[in-house]
């Protein structure tokens, strides 16, 4: 097996290892994600066959093809295709229960509940969920073709949900930020940090067989064929709602600058991407666009969140060195790959009416960690507001606001509280899936149970 050697002691087998997790995707480009349930055991298995060949490995991803596939299961795609139960039983509890029935544990309650989820989302028919993406629309749809046919020869597999996605050229989602800029570098990929302050995380934090952070090597799926090689991977449907969010803004700031500013409290970052922890006062565009600088950054001499409010989006997501003093989280634990991409048009520039359009993000997450990654950032870090110290605070920007959330800005002579958050993000639904090497789909392909 072809293999790049690791800037310290790690080989990622990167010819085995699906391209999703470990590489940033073209930008721009457009995507589709499918979602297909298995109706009969042998065409899931034929389908898992001609995926094999056409997923990407991560070696080479940076000058292969520029349309990707990647290919993952549910606990329910893997008992369709016929997974013993005692290899079903060696996933993460988190994977083998599902995102529904996890809501209550992420907030997703309510209007975020699964009860009012877009179907077949949350459900037991989700099993395969394929991500295509291309930089190219022609590209795209000609591998959407493909699968169409596919799917046409395999009557035993059914498609069951389809969402079209995008990410522009400038980075920008719907509420107008830059996504997608801090991201960890992990051991061995071959790949740069983007924050020179921070080491690449071990191998193990984001792929299964390699030793993590804390020396060992995460709980596996067996057999080994099946788990090393492969991530765990989430991906939620969330509506954003754009005009509330505007309107928010507008009506607690006189001039565009201020409503800018509040906006960059919220998320940690301004709209380009430039941080608020190096540019405080001013959005700097040139700052947001520069990747050697635009992640170099820590909260260390902002301990009281002058320039980025320690509830600020961005710094709950990721506190950096603002807990190292604490000595009780080791915020390397406890971060993530994300690969998110827009849904729905953008609302245009200055309307704040809801045209009653469904935009937002589908959130991907990759990790090794279901429950000390994703569950632990999403519950502790962005739901609550005890580590931060304001425990009936949840996150600005992608919290579940109920009628009284607050939003902490500190500032000099005094602090500004806004009050009367209202949800901003919805949560559609979603699903804990399992990422597996290119062994492994051949693997899947050839049992025989
Ligand atoms: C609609 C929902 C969301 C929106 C609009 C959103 C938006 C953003 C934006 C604008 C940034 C700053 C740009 C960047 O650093 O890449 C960011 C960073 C981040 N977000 Fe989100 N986000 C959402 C949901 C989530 C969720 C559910 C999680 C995790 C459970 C999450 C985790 C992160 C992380 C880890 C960072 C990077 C922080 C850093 O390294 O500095 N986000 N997000």
């Amino acid at each position: 097996m072809r293999s790049v050697a690791a800037s310290t002691d790690v080989t990622l087998q990167l010819d085995d290892i699906q391209a999703g997790a470990l590489f940033e995707r073209p930008s721009p480009y457009v995507g589709t994600y499918l979602l297909l349930r298995i109706e009969d055991r042998a065409d899931g298995r034929e389908l898992v066959r001609r995926l094999h060949r056409i997923a990407q490995p991560a070696a080479g991803a940076d000058t292969a093809d520029e349309t990707s596939l990647t290919v993952a299961f549910t606990y329910h795609g893997l008992e369709a295709l016929g997974v013993p139960t005692t290899s079903l039983d060696s996933f993460a509890p988190e994977f083998r229960e599902g995102m529904a029935a996890r809501a209550g544990v992420l907030g997703d309650v309510g209007e975020s509940g699964p009860d009012c989820w877009e179907k077949p989302l949350g459900s037991t028919d989700v099993h395969v969920a394929i991500a295509v993406l291309s930089r190219d629309e022609a590209k795209l749809a000609a591998v959407a073709e493909g699968a169409r046919k596919v799917h046409a020869e395999l009557p035993g597999v059914e498609l069951i949900w389809r969402q079209d996605c995008y990410q522009l050229g400038t980075g920008r989602t719907s509420f107008g930020f830059k996504d997608g800029i801090g991201q960890p570098a992990v051991e061995g990929s071959g790949r740069l940090p983007t924050n020179p302050r921070e080491r690449p995380l071990k191998a193990g934090e984001i792929i299964l067989g390699y030793p993590d952070e804390t020396g060992e090597l995460p709980p596996m799926p067996t057999p080994d064929v099946l788990g090393r090689n492969g991530t765990y991977v989430v991906f939620r449907k969330l509506h954003t709602r754009v005009a509330a969010y505007r309107s928010y803004l507008r009506d607690r700031a006189a001039t565009r600058a201020e409503e800018n500013l509040l906006g960059a409290k919220m998320v940690g970052r301004w709209q380009s991407g430039a941080p608020l922890a190096v540019s405080p006062d001013t959005d700097d565009p040139e700052l947001g666009s520069d990747p050697r600088r635009n992640n170099d950054f820590g909260f260390g001499d902002d301990p009281r969140g002058f320039k980025c409010p320690a509830g600020a989006h961005a710094r709950r997501a990721n506190p950096r060195d603002a807990l190292d003093h604490e000595g009780s989280v080791d915020v390397r634990l406890h971060r993530m790959i994300r690969r998110g991409t827009s849904y729905g048009p953008m609302l245009p520039d200055g309307v704040i009416e809801d045209d009653g359009v469904d935009r937002g993000i589908i959130f991907v997450f990759a990790g090794a960690h279901l429950k000390r990654q994703f569950e632990f950032v999403k519950t502790q870090w962005l739901n609550d507001g005890i580590f931060i110290g304001a425990p009936l605070e949840s996150d600005p920007l992608v919290g579940a606001h109920h009628d009284s959330s607050s939003f902490t800005v500190p500032q000099r002579p005094i602090r500004r509280r806004l009050q009367d958050l209202p949800p901003f993000v919805v949560t559609r639904g979603g699903e804990y899936c399992f990422a597996p090497s290119l062994s492994a789909l051949r693997w899947l392909a050839e049992l025989d149970t």
